[in-house]
């Protein structure tokens, strides 16, 4: 049997501020032969996700973290390359948690199966994965939208974002979102149809430019970015608002805790609820989501965008690019060929 080497991206030094290619390396290993029950899986694509960073600190978050000389681990999809385990035949498309790898072995209990018919297998890392759950669970268990309502959402054209948005507009709300590039606020205008967008790298003011497309405030915020954004959603909240914690983007590489919004007393008069929220915990709603998110890509009512860096030699290109807001929708690294797309 011929030998099959795998490239991997291990963890050679814990990462201080923004993460440079030195942090990272490149390894290759043999794969070994198969046992009975296990599964030999070649990955397709990984996901790049910002939660990876702090994996990279030490002690542990709600994640544990990444430990040096080791590769790392994430989102990824591929396809069984070969079988041993009646479960599973060579071709299946499945998921798991073992991106930053070409290939690996598994005994079958850490895949999910997915459906390639229902929208190319990349999909199952963005608009109908966990980034898309989070967008969901964010809005509509979190943030208890209601039509009519005014959303805001920051990082607006990213993975999550898009997608919150996109959601909240289908459920007949007012969105506005910040992002950090033109091309990007273009995107969110013309192709996700929101109502308002804006670059908050070319405000002079944030909360003086957010004020201007929210006249009659918000009622719900979708935070990705914390810091000055959160400060400037809080100045404009309505009563009784809510604001759906979903990521502080702009504090992973701080070396030391950030200081909180100036304004956060806001949230006493005006009665807030903000509230942080972890995907995982809410996995319960993933058959409902599944359902809801396959139709409405099925009838074009939400539109996805992805960046693709090619090779896995590139990840920690791909890494470092999601900070510096080089993608549109989500980051991914095609590491092997996928299937044909439906
Ligand atoms: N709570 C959960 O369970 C959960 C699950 C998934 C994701 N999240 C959070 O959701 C947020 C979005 O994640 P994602 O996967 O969809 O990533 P993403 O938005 O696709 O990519 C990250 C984007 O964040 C923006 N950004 C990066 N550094 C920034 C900075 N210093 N200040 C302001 N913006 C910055 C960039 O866009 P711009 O060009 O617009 O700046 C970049 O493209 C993150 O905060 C993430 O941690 C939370």
């Amino acid at each position: 049997m011929i030998e099959i080497l795998s490239r991997e991206i291990r963890l050679r030094r814990r990462p201080t501020g923004l993460p440079v290619e030195d942090d990272f390396e490149l390894a290759t290993v043999p794969m070994p032969e198969l046992r009975a029950g296990e599964v030999l899986v070649r990955n397709s694509y990984m996901s790049v996700d910002p939660y990876m960073r702090g994996r990279m600190n030490a002690g542990r978050s709600y994640t544990p973290p990444f430990q040096i000389g080791e590769a790392l681990t994430g989102g990824c999809v591929g396809q069984v390359a070969a079988s041993q385990n009646d479960r599973f035949q060579a071709g299946d498309c499945v998921t798991s948690s073992w991106g930053w790898r070409e290939y690996f072995v598994s005994d079958g209990r850490d895949l999910t199966r997915i459906d390639p018919g229902v929208a190319p297998i990349q999909a199952y890392l963005g608009v109908l994965g966990m980034p898309g759950l989070t967008a969901y669970i964010g809005l509509l268990d979190i943030g208890r939208l209601k039509a009519g309502e005014t959303v805001f959402v920051s990082a607006a054209a990213g993975a999550v974002g898009a997608v919150a948005c996109q959601i909240a507009k289908l459920k007949g709300c007012r969105v506005i979102g910040s992002a950090g590039s033109p091309a990007k606020v273009a995107w969110l205008l013309d192709e996700a149809g929101i109502d308002a967008a804006f670059n908050y790298r070319e405000a002079a003011d944030l909360t003086a430019e957010l004020g201007r497309h929210c006249p009659q405030g918000i009622d719900v915020t979708f935070e990705n970015v914390g810091g000055a954004h959160l400060e400037a959603a809080l100045q404009h909240m309505n009563g009784y608002g809510r604001i759906a914690v979903c990521g502080m983007i702009s504090q992973y590489n701080a070396s030391a805790p950030a200081p909180g919004p100036r304004n956060l007393a806001l949230v006493i008069g005006k009665r807030l609820t903000l509230q942080g929220f972890i995907v995982s915990d809410h996995a319960d709603r993933r058959p409902q989501f599944s359902a809801d998110m396959a139709q409405w890509l099925a009838t074009g009512q939400i539109k996805w965008q992805e960046t693709v860096i090619e090779g896995i030699a590139r990840a920690p290109q791909a890494l470092i690019g999601l900070f510096r807001g080089e993608n549109i929708g989500k980051m991914l690294v095609k590491v092997g060929p996928s299937p044909a797309a439906p």
